[in-house]
């Protein structure tokens, strides 16, 4: 979604703003700005529409050796996308960038029009930046502009704001937003995202909700809401610049497929004892006799995130039998009027660790005295900071749109979960132990399956990329991936594509079958394969055009048929969901869509 990046200090602002914006391409967006300051507070605005390449031919003939500014990349919210829309805004000596939304950005139009402010684009942005204008008149600090504007709005913000009468400085602020502040040697650099900030500093301050900052070139200065001085604390970023480079790959999705062996290791890394058929958490911050108590498991995610909840309550509640395990999405619970039993934990499950369902739900579990533990990748993030504890997934920087690695992984850390919690409830001791040996098993038999199949899967693709339309079906544990395969499609080849539980075919979806369709059908060679396999038998009666993703070495009647050779038993839908990530890549390859950044799509979630 939208991204902020700003800097202060002796470089050229405007190299170090693209260069940070081009890191946050990723996050999805449609248009680009920047905005610098001179030594006097002469001010250099520039934005375009597009790509962030537009942004950096513009600025290439504009350049201007200012050292001080802003920039953003925006994800439309109000307004369509367009240059008039995009930001930095100004208004007065005000120059602002926002990410989040102002809820009663209209009612503040309406006042402001009556102060002769004149607006020139649809967005609440614009609406801020004149409000801060506005009661800047009242006050010769930034800070204090800043702090009494925001007093007056309702809403989730992360902005940062210049003001040519102040050109050494730029005040920032957070609630519901992430901004990260990077501190250098007489610089200070601004981001949304820590990616932005590598191979420039690692030295990081994540600011907090209602934390304000004045970032100079020889510092920042920290305050809250009731301008207390705060003592920032200053921490050193994990990620690596490696990590969002394509490492000879075509597409960061490819990559990030190929390293899910690797991914998988990292959740494991000592967590599991294969020997001793142990699995031990650090961060779950739980004793054995809070563990006993747990009664009812909350899954709450959104998208991917909700899926690997969907396929994780499969395994767990086998595992720890009595536990009622409910999996929530989080934009409906959020608003629901839910109750929560004696004896519930939840599990928020969350990539970017940013979204603000997602969080919203923390927030509304954490007010009702749940104990809420994280499942996420984003270190440091909303999300991470706010939980009981939690179990970090490890997969390192996801770039692309569509989540793959952090799936599989997502899935690994609530089955740690589930083992812990099975460990300290003292049940089913051999169940336990044939997942611990399937978890240790789990990187080789997917790197085996990236082997096995990849160049099959890409001729496949060839073959159905022509269909516009696509049904995923699967029965138990294969239902999830079913979800989870017919999302990845969707999003990033723009093919119509539905998950279904093969049992409910027949109450609705096999009507849909015909021509323009193709049939994605998992089939597992266990106690379901007779149910399933009359499934398969049903749609290919109706003219289906079936590709069976399956582990079975029996006769399978279908127009092709992906056999996929595991050594393993409970975990191989895990492989089977190998094969429809890479399905979903190669198809999305032949209709020629962009990959890593699909159409209206957004990396990280932040508003509703
Ligand atoms: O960062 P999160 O895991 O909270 O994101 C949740 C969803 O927005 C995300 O999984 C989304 O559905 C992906 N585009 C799926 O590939």
């Amino acid at each position: 979604m939208c991204g902020i990046v700003g800097y202060i200090g002796t470089k050229q602002a405007q190299d170090v703003l693209v260069s940070g914006l081009k890191r946050l391409e990723y996050r999805g967006y449609d248009s680009a700005g920047v905005a610098t300051l001179g030594p006097r507070g002469a001010a250099t605005v520039l934005r375009t529409k597009g790509k962030v390449q537009e942004l950096v031919d513009l600025v290439a003939t504009h350049q201007k050796t200012d050292s001080v500014g802003i920039g953003h990349t925006r994800w439309a919210t109000h307004g369509e996308p367009s240059k008039r829309n995009a930001h930095p805004h100004v208004a007065g000596s005000i120059h602002l960038v926002h990410n989040g939304i102002i809820e009663n950005y209209q009612d503040l139009r309406i006042t402001l029009q009556q102060h002769d402010y004149d607006f020139k684009s649809d967005t609440d942005t614009e609406v801020l930046a004149a409000l801060i204008d506005y009661v800047s008149r009242d006050t010769s600090s930034l800070l204090e502009a800043v702090r009494s504007a925001l007093g007056m709005v309702v809403g989730a913000y992360g902005i940062a704001v210049l003001d040519t009468k102040h050109p050494d400085e730029i005040v920032v602020a957070r609630k519901g937003s992430p901004l990260i502040l990077g501190v250098g040697n007489g610089e200070v650099f601004i981001a949304s995202d820590a990616s932005a900030l590598l191979g420039y500093t690692k030295q990081v301050i994540y600011l907090q909700d209602g934390e304000l900052a004045v970032c100079k070139a020889s510092g920042v200065e920290l305050y809250d809401m009731s301008n207390k001085i705060l003592e920032p604390t200053v921490e050193t970023l994990e990620m690596d610049l490696e990590a969002v480079q394509k490492k000879g790959y075509d597409h960061f999705l490819l990559k990030e497929i190929h390293e899910q062996p690797d991914t998988v290791r990292a959740t494991l890394r000592g967590r599991i004892d294969a020997e001793a058929h142990t699995a031990r958490l650090g961060g779950v911050n739980m004793t054995n006799d809070e563990l006993r108590d747990v009664h009812h498991i909350m899954i709450v995610g959104c998208g991917t995130a909700y899926y690997a909840g969907v396929l994780a309550k499969y395994y767990i509640e086998q595992l720890l039998g009595d536990v009622v395990i409910s999996v929530e999405i989080a934009s409906e619970l959020r608003y629901r009027s839910f109750t929560v039993p004696e004896g519930t934990l939840a599990l928020i499950v969350s990539q970017s660790g940013e979204t603000a369902d997602t969080l919203a739900c923390l927030t509304e579990l954490k007010r009702r005295g749940v104990h809420c533990l994280g499942v996420v990748n984003a270190v440091g993030s909303s999300i991470a900071r706010e939980v009981d504890g939690g179990v970090y997934v490890h997969v390192g920087a996801e770039v692309s749109v569509a989540s793959t690695k952090a799936f599989t992984s997502q899935v690994v850390a609530m089955l740690l979960f589930g083992l812990t919690a099975a460990d300290a409830k003292g049940v089913d001791p051999e169940r336990r132990a044939t997942l611990i040996d399937e978890l240790d098993l789990l990187p080789g038999e997917i790197e085996r399956v990236l082997k096995a199949h990849e160049a099959e899967v890409k001729k496949i693709a060839k073959r159905y990329a022509k269909y516009d339309n696509s049904l995923y079906v699967g029965r138990d544990t294969l239902f999830p991936v079913a979800l989870e395969g017919s999302l990845k499609l969707k999003e990033i080849s723009y093919v119509h594509a539905e998950g279904y539980a093969a049992g409910e075919l027949k109450h609705g979806p096999i009507a849909l079958i015909d021509d323009t369709f193709f049939e994605v059908f998992y089939l597992l060679d266990n106690w379901l394969y007779e149910k399933s396999q009359s499934n398969l038998i049903e749609m290919n009666a109706r003219g289906a055009h079936a590709i069976v993703i399956t582990d079975t070495a029996r006769k399978v009647d279908a127009e092709v048929v992906v056999r996929v050779n595991s050594k393993l038993e409970l975990l191989t839908p895990l492989l089977f969901n190998i094969v429809s990530q890479l399905l979903a890549y190669y198809i999305a390859i032949e209709r020629g869509s962009d990959v890593d950044q699909p159409r209206n799509l957004a990396k990280s979630v932040t508003v509703e």
